[in-house]
């Protein structure tokens, strides 16, 4: 554990969802794996977060990146992301390798949570493919604080490329955590199906990483009870071919503001986000991916085609999110 600051104050805000953090400190954590320690400018302690949150990072070039939080949250003294460095990505881990430094001051969200942990369970049983491993190392320091049984499996291509070795050690050493090489001992990979073959009462699953890794926890996991797995894409995965703009029931949509009774005519190939931000209606975005829920509304009425990889089936019924949610009606009818 780390020491709290006795300070009561905490970080200002420069408006109402962001503040502004110093890189403390940028740390090897493994095979292009850097951790960047953001402590606040004044020595004030930070917002609170639970153990799942992530945070917006505001990058040069306008771009905004999502990373998990993956220290410990009872710390309120500093936020620890880790960052892979993807070549073939989008750009944003390359500007967090190559564009920050230890000493500069960016700016992020404060934490949001759309993958928290149910602290009701008697056990929990977590799951990291890669980097995916960042939000479930918060939620094995939560579960530690708390005593509440868990056990870990963290697969990685190679001990190399395994974050965060000598701060796990002591959990490795417990029997909590258990590593699962891609190039390590065939009697060493984690057969996940042999993991979650028997559900437990009481235990609750949850898992983050690559694309095909995720296909294969969800599969393993079917047979779980309703609300007791629960996951998060870091990346937004393959989606099946969807219909071109301006086909089906894509061809364009008439969307009413409810408070104003304001209409805005979707165009077929505008998302609903663009739409509504032209019109002036103001909808905040940031993954633009459906994985982060920044642009979550409620809709009154409507069909929707829903597109993300964040809210639950129940959710979906009420709500959508703009940037990737497209109405299949004509008509949609929006809470704002
Ligand atoms: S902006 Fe992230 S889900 Fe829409």
């Amino acid at each position: 554990m780390e020491t709290v600051l006795e300070s009561e104050d905490v970080v200002e805000d420069i408006d109402a969802g962001t503040l502004n953090v110093r890189i403390k400190q940028i740390r090897y954590e493994g095979k292009g794996i850097n951790s960047y320690e953001l402590t606040s400018p004044t020595g004030k302690q930070l917002p609170p977060f639970d153990a799942g949150a992530h945070i917006d990072i505001h990058l040069k070039n306008g771009i905004i990146r999502q990373y998990s939080l993956c220290n410990c949250p009872a710390e309120r003294h500093r936020y620890v992301i880790a960052v892979l460095k993807d070549e073939n990505g989008r750009g944003g881990s390359r500007a967090v390798h190559e564009g920050l430094s230890a000493g500069d001051v960016v700016t992020i969200s404060k934490p949001r949570n759309h993958f928290p942990l149910t602290l009701e369970a008697r056990k929990a049983i977590l799951i990291a493919g890669g980097i995916g491993v960042t939000p479930l190392k918060a939620m094995a320091h939560e579960l530690e604080e708390r005593g509440i049984d868990f056990e870990m499996h963290y697969c990685a291509r190679s001990a190399e490329a395994a974050a965060f070795g000598p701060e796990l050690d002591g959990m490795r050493r417990a029997g909590k955590l258990h590593y699962h090489f891609d190039n390590g001992a065939a009697s060493n990979q984690l057969d996940i199906r042999k993991l979650l073959a028997q559900p437990t009462s009481g235990t609750h699953v949850y898992y983050c990483g690559p694309g095909g890794f995720m296909a294969a926890c969800a599969d393993a996991a079917s047979h779980w009870p309703k609300g007791t797995v629960h996951f998060e894409h870091f990346k937004a995965p393959e989606q099946p071919k969807r219909a071109p703009a301006g086909t089906g029931h894509f061809g364009g949509c008439e969307v009413t503001i409810a408070s104003t009774g304001q209409v805005i005519q979707l165009k077929p190939e505008q998302s609903l986000s663009d739409a509504l931000n032209e019109a002036g209606v103001a909808v905040a975005t940031s993954c633009c991916a459906g994985l982060c829920a920044t642009c979550k509304v409620r809709y009154l009425g409507g069909e929707v085609e829903h597109n993300d990889f964040i809210l639950s089936d129940e959710e979906r019924q009420e709500y959508l999110t703009a940037c990737v949610s497209r109405p299949t009606s004509k008509t949609l009818v929006l809470d704002l």
